[in-house]
């Protein structure tokens, strides 16, 4: 029997809603066909958004969408993207597969997205290949109120007020697609064109986000920690879970083995050691924790699915990929201390989407029913929670269980349990500290690892009431099935 013990006397931080953010690049079939099919698409849609992926991102409570890119945001040039979308300029993205851009989804469009879905916006500047005045007067151009060269051509493109960017990123893998820099030539060039991103709202500051490390460089965050750390809130990191570690036949979304399967969560739990290693590196140089971990690309990375384009990164999502999620997002809220936003890598039909859409079609992943299920925690206190687990790898990388647990305001637990095992459920007893518990309830994701929904059979894969569960003075038993993500309500 495993222990699993929840304190709720030891109350950690708040577990930032933004911890379960979103990223859309202009990449395949995110922007163009996922999110945005134009006011003139037969496809359901409100000012050109479609109406089924919007509707969902609002039932997972999506807080936060990064934009435009990626590597796209370095060669991204946003006046190209204003004013009569017929004479919008058209350009070649060149880095995802030499399609035409024809910038039909621009700022107008980006932020009209953010206000449908009711949540922020993060924009990421171009820093490799653009200018400071032209990502200064993106931010003028946006933000702000009263008179002025970029504020009256925003109010000639049909918006009067200006918008709310809360954040804003100078610049995207700066180290690799976005300019191959050094980190002490990248730290200089941050503090130049943060300065330019002026604050016109005191009331609300633009929140400027460095461009953080690739995955272990822990030299990139001692490096822009040191030189430019008083200059951000907030530095990113990018890590992607690929189950063979070789980018050149990373392997399949939906068929793999049992030792490929094993892999990818051993990957996964990378990241664990990653925010550990960054965060023990930061709170070096910011012991009050201001500067925030910013995760701004995560996820898992497959080859793409067969027929499809190479460069249009488009993978299925299976059972396996909610386990990642779920173990993922448990790190993060475990991390809430530093850890203050996440976005994973993107929201429709790239990498660990969480829809995927075909024409009219929608499906609904694994990784949408996670987010659902985790937005429970958002905002809520991360409780101190400790579980003993069995490690299925020789080297301790591997626990079979991993948790978070965290309080909402009138007191409900919230707790999220995954078993990582192929083969075998765990017994669990989980004592709460100084709680009387009146009544526990549970939600379960499970299944085959390779289980999916696809646009035949929808709803292979979705959450179920799981009611497996026993009382006890202290807390309650239960047996968690292999290879399941489990949410239990508290009260
Ligand atoms: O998410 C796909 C790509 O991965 C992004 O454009 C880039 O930032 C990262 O390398």
């Amino acid at each position: 029997m495993e222990k699993y013990l929840i304190n709720p006397n030891e109350r950690i931080a708040t577990i930032n809603k933004n911890i379960y953010g979103h990223f859309s690049e202009h990449l395949g079939r995110c922007i163009y066909e996922g999110l945005y099919v134009g006011e003139d698409s037969p496809i359901p849609n409100v000012k050109g958004m479609r109406s089924d992926v919007v509707n969902a991102l609002k039932e997972i409570k999506i807080p936060v969408l990064r934009w435009p890119g990626g590597c796209f945001a370095d060669e991204y040039h946003w006046k190209d993207g204003i004013g009569p979308r017929e004479s919008r300029k058209k350009m070649i993205n060149t880095h995802w597969g030499g399609v035409l851009e024809d910038n039909s989804f621009g700022t107008h469009e980006f932020m009209e997205l953010c206000e449908q879905l009711g949540c922020d916006a993060y924009i990421c500047g171009n820093v490799g290949s653009g200018s400071v005045q032209e990502m200064s007067e993106w931010v003028e151009y946006m933000t702000l109120d009263g008179v002025s060269p970029m504020a009256d051509l925003r109010k000639k493109n049909g918006r009067e007020k200006p918008w709310r960017v809360k954040f804003f990123g100078v610049g995207n893998e700066s180290w690799g697609c976005g300019g191959h820099m050094t980190p002490e030539y990248y730290a200089d060039e941050y503090r130049r064109y943060q300065t330019f991103v002026r604050i016109y709202d005191k009331e609300n500051p633009v929140y400027k986000i460095a461009c953080g490390p690739n995955a272990a460089d822990y030299n990139w965050t001692e490096v822009l920690m040191k030189k430019a750390a008083r200059y951000m809130s907030g530095l990113s990191l990018h890590y992607y879970t690929i189950p063979t570690g070789n980018w050149k036949h990373k392997g399949k979304a939906t068929v793999f083995s049992d030792e490929e399967y094993y892999n990818t969560i051993k990957n996964a739990y990378k990241m664990e050691e990653l925010v550990q290693r960054h965060s023990e590196i930061m709170n070096r140089y910011d012991p009050q924790k201001r500067v925030s971990l910013v995760v701004d690309e995560w996820g898992t990375w497959y080859d793409v699915e067969e027929g499809t384009n190479p460069r249009f990164l488009y993978q299925q999502n299976a059972v396996r990929d909610a386990l990642v999620a779920g173990l993922t997002l448990n790190i993060f809220n475990k991390h809430s201390d530093r850890v203050r936003m996440a976005n994973i890598a993107q929201t429709v039909n790239v990498l660990q989407s969480i829809a995927l859409t075909d024409g009219e079609n929608t499906v609904l992943t694994p990784t949408y029913y996670v987010f659902k299920m985790y937005s429970d925690h958002q905002e809520n206190t991360l409780l101190g929670s400790y579980i003993t687990t069995r490690d299925l790898s020789d080297d301790g990388a591997l626990p079979q269980l991993i948790e978070s647990a965290s309080a909402k305001e009138d007191g409900t637990i919230i707790s999220t349990v995954v078993n990582t095992s192929l083969t075998d459920a765990a017994d669990i007893h989980c004592q709460i500290a100084d709680f009387a518990v009146k009544g526990v309830t549970a939600e379960i994701l499970t299944g085959d690892p390779h289980d999916h929904n696809d646009f035949e059979n929808k709803n292979v894969v979705g959450i179920r009431e799981f009611k497996d569960l026993e009382l006890t003075a202290d807390g309650f038993k239960v047996c968690v099935p292999p290879c399941s993500v489990v949410k239990f309500i508290i009260t």
